[in-house]
């Protein structure tokens, strides 16, 4: 059992986790001209917070996940709410999400749980139609407190959003852009902290063959 395991049955019992999922939807749609016809995959897709608050304005989700447990109940809403989704269980650095070539790639916090970057970008470029859509949105750059837990394993306290969008760029992505679009407040020693929250917005290239 991994830890994402363990908090799988209460991970959307937090109201902030839900407003988040919802915010970060929103900033989405207002970028990217999302269609009821585009297939879609959510790489690190926990319950799949972020992919029902997409769910009216996309076709279906494919939701990927390395944890069972989440996995598993994102499966259980799926099945419960008669969603257009499929949630898979799969480590999006070691294997290709079934589904694909995708119109739009989406996920939520878990850029900092891949250790490399460029190459994991490259393969979500990979996973893209031509012209394809990515929205990858994750921690601004911050000092190691972010997680309840100050002993949890991560890759990468945050990113710096002009060095995430040359990483981008490098690994592929074309119309790269990395904005700040909201804060997540938490308590900590001391008082309120409040955290960045980036989204990396680019598409896959569309190659024009000479005839
Ligand atoms: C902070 S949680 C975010 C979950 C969800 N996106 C949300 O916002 O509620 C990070 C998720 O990424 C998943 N994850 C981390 N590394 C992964 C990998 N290599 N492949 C697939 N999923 C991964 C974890 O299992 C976990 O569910």
């Amino acid at each position: 059992m991994n830890r994402f395991d363990a908090m799988a049955a209460t991970w959307d019992d937090k109201p902030a986790r839900i407003d988040r999922a919802r915010r970060v939807a929103d900033a989405i749609a207002e970028r990217i001209p999302v269609r009821t016809s585009w297939s879609v995959v959510d790489l690190g897709s926990g319950t799949g917070l972020l992919s029902r608050m997409l769910a009216d304005k996309v076709g279906h989700i494919v939701l990927v996940d390395t944890s069972e447990g989440m996995t598993a109940q994102a499966s259980a809403r799926i099945a419960a709410d008669g969603l257009d989704m499929t949630a898979v269980c799969l480590d999006i650095t070691e294997e290709t999400p079934p589904g694909g070539p995708f119109d739009l790639a989406v996920s939520l916090l878990t850029l900092h749980h891949v250790p490399d970057v460029h190459d994991f970008l490259e393969e979500v470029c990979a996973l893209l139609a031509p012209g394809g859509w990515v929205a990858i949105a994750d921690l601004s750059s911050e000092d190691g407190t972010f997680h309840d837990d100050p002993t949890e394993d991560v890759q990468h306290h945050g990113f710096d959003p002009a060095h995430l969008a040359h990483v981008a760029s490098s690994a592929g992505l074309v119309e790269v852009k990395v904005e700040e679009i909201l804060h997540l407040e938490k308590l900590r020693e001391g008082g309120p902290r409040s955290y960045g929250l980036l989204l990396l917005t680019g598409r896959a290239p569309v190659t024009v063959t000479a005839t």
